[in-house]
């Protein structure tokens, strides 16, 4: 089998990223390859791709007809799609590209390598979307991490079944990794020099982890354990749901000081009719209690969030109660989406009479009002002491490194490369519309 050079290619969240990640791991692991710049040089390309909204998922199948190019001149190069569209699409990917030789999904990545030799072995192309579980976290290589900042996937999945969402069917039901499992890998990390970890999983907060003891844990109390470990500084985590944002996780943020002062909490929606009607099982009210209660422990935090506008049927009136509640939570930062209807979830059969150029203007609308905001709470840490973590060089000024603040901010100060991987205090001195810019506290 001959497969030295690797070329990945990745759509969508962060999970996907991880996810890509460990397929690299794999690929070194088994045949030894390095990653190459371009898909025409490599003898694997892999494509792991993305279904959430109906662009990402165009975009897979015009990459696709491009590799089919790259492929004429690379006889015996591998061609494998995973990640969310190959899970949804499975067979179907093969039957419209026969020049794809594999498909897997984000629960058989780990299969990857052994794929790619059937695929050798019986001249035929292999598809496996199956859900073996917790299966391929079993079977992938030890991490070697890049940096003081690592991604550690904790749970899979979603068992929400929000009404617009496809994550139910193409990564499966939540289902979590044992305490210990997540334990042991915080602590390799850690000791390969990771100072930053972000948990990852589509509801982090839906955590429910098995303990030696057979009893559960839940993610408040993993975050309670991973506190306890030695050289790690800050903890972030992406994404989690309201409805499991329990009094327990408020409380962890009074008692837990590496928690960074920041939460990822998607809101989707200001009215309670639409909030309904994507069942998120939570009202405006509900939503603006649970920030309520941790600003109550952390008058700082910040508070990111995600938004959909034009869900079906969404009114003018319906959408200006999403403006008020930006205007009253004071997102920090919002990834705001028009509604792309998904197939075979149950809100792309609800009539849409609202036009796209319409939504299109609420979604202008409500970022600039975010925008407004970010910027505004940029301007108030003027002058304030952020601890950051370097992350490198600057990319543009001489002698500047650059840093990321607990609310993801970029912060460039001048300072020695040493500093590079470690965790400094930092005065903010300027606000730049994408950045920040600072000097070196003792
Ligand atoms: N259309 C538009 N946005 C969507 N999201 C999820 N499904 C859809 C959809 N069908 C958005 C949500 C979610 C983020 C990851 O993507 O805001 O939080
Ligand atoms: Fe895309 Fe969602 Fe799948 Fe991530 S989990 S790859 S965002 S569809």
């Amino acid at each position: 089998m001959h497969a030295k050079k690797f070329y990945l290619r990745s759509f969508g969240c962060q999970m996907n990223d991880y996810d890509t990640s460990r397929m690299a791991d794999l690929l070194r692991e088994r045949f030894g390859a390095e990653p190459v710049s371009t898909p025409e040089e490599a003898d694997v390309v892999v494509l792991n791709t993305c279904s959430i909204r109906e662009k990402a998922q165009e975009k897979v199948f015009s990459d696709l007809g491009r590799l089919r190019e790259a492929k004429k001149s690379h006889p015996g190069q591998i061609i494998a799609v995973g990640g969310c569209v190959a899970s949804q699409e499975g067979e179907g990917i093969v039957k419209r590209s026969p020049w794809v030789d594999v498909v897997f999904g984000p629960q058989t990545l780990h299969r990857l390598p052994d794929l790619m030799e059937a695929r050798v072995r019986t001249g035929r192309p292999q598809v496996d979307v199956s859900f073996p579980e917790l299966e391929k976290f079993d079977c992938l290589p030890k991490r070697q991490p890049e940096g003081a900042a690592a991604f550690l996937s904790i749970m899979e999945g979603c068992s929400k079944y929000c009404s617009y969402c496809v994550v139910p069917y193409t990564r499966g039901e939540e289902i979590s990794r044992p305490m210990v499992d997540v334990l042991v890998e915080a602590v390799q990390l850690v000791d390969a020099g990771v100072k930053e970890i972000t948990l990852l999983g589509q509801n982090v907060n839906a955590y429910r982890g098995q303990t030696p003891e057979g009893d559960t844990a839940d993610f408040a109390l993993l975050l309670e354990y991973l506190s306890e470990i030695e050289g790690l500084e800050r903890i972030r985590y992406t994404t989690s749901h309201p409805r499991e944002f329990t009094p327990r996780l408020i409380e962890a943020y009074a008692r837990l000081p590496k928690l960074v002062n920041h939460v990822h909490l998607p809101v989707q929606a200001g009215s309670d009719r639409i909030l309904a009607a994507m069942k998120r099982g939570y009202t405006a009210l509900e939503y603006k209690s649970i920030i309520r209660r941790l600003r109550a422990v952390r008058p700082d935090i910040s508070i990111a969030t995600d938004f959909i506008v034009g869900f079906p049927g969404e009114t003018e009136a319906e959408f200006e109660e999403t403006l008020r509640l930006q205007e009253e939570v004071g997102f920090d930062a919002s990834y705001s989406f028009i509604y792309s209807p998904r197939p075979g979830t149950p809100a792309a059969r609800l009539p849409d009479p609202v036009s796209y150029s319409e939504k299109l203007e609420r979604l202008q609308r409500l970022q600039s009002a975010n925008d407004q905001c970010a910027r505004a709470i940029s301007e108030s840490m003027l002058e304030s002491v952020q601890r950051v973590l370097v992350v490198g060089p600057a990319r543009r000024g001489e002698g500047l490194l650059s840093a990321r603040t607990d609310n993801n901010r970029i912060v460039n100060f001048p300072g020695p490369l040493e500093l590079v991987d470690r965790m400094v205090n930092v005065r903010i001195t300027d606000v730049y519309p994408h950045t920040l810019g600072g000097v070196l506290v003792e």
